[in-house]
């Protein structure tokens, strides 16, 4: 990782309330060195009492936009863990294509899973 930027949420809820400034989420592209300097992989996550409000999509759609103009990156990537069909269905609203399936590549819990490998060209 070279380096990275965020988009965080956080906003007041209940005026005065001291957890209120809590961070509910954030979305973040980290971007790679060498040959592979025109690539940004992007990450993102959303408080779980917030899911499902459009929230992830939103952000990934102002980061992809942040990405490929401000950045000028060439390409936007992203790997998901199946079976997180919430978060492909994210990306696939936001333009970005399943590129290739790895296989058992994460090992969690004892058990393996698979990678689904998205991407976004501009
Ligand atoms: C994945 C995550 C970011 C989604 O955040 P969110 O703000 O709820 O996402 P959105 O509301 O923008 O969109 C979710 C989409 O998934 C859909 N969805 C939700 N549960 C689903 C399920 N079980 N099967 C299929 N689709 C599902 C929703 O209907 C929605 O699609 P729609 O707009 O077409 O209806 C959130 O669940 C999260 O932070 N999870 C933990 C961290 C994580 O997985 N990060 C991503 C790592 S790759």
């Amino acid at each position: 990782m070279v380096g990275q930027y965020r988009i965080e949420t956080a906003w007041r809820e209940h005026p005065g309330d001291r957890i209120s400034r809590r961070v509910r989420g954030q979305c973040g592209i980290s971007l790679q060195g060498g040959w592979r300097d025109h690539l940004g992989e992007i990450g993102y996550w959303v408080g779980k009492e917030y899911w499902g409000r459009g929230i992830a999509s939103a952000a990934l759609r102002q980061m992809t936009e942040y990405g490929f103009t401000d950045l000028q990156l060439k390409k936007l990537y992203a790997g998901v863990l199946a079976p997180n069909t919430p978060s492909m269905r994210v990306l696939a609203k936001c333009g970005y294509e399943l590129e290739g399936v790895l296989k058992s590549e994460v090992r969690k819990h004892g058990g393996y899973f698979d990678i689904h490998q998205f991407a976004r060209v501009r």
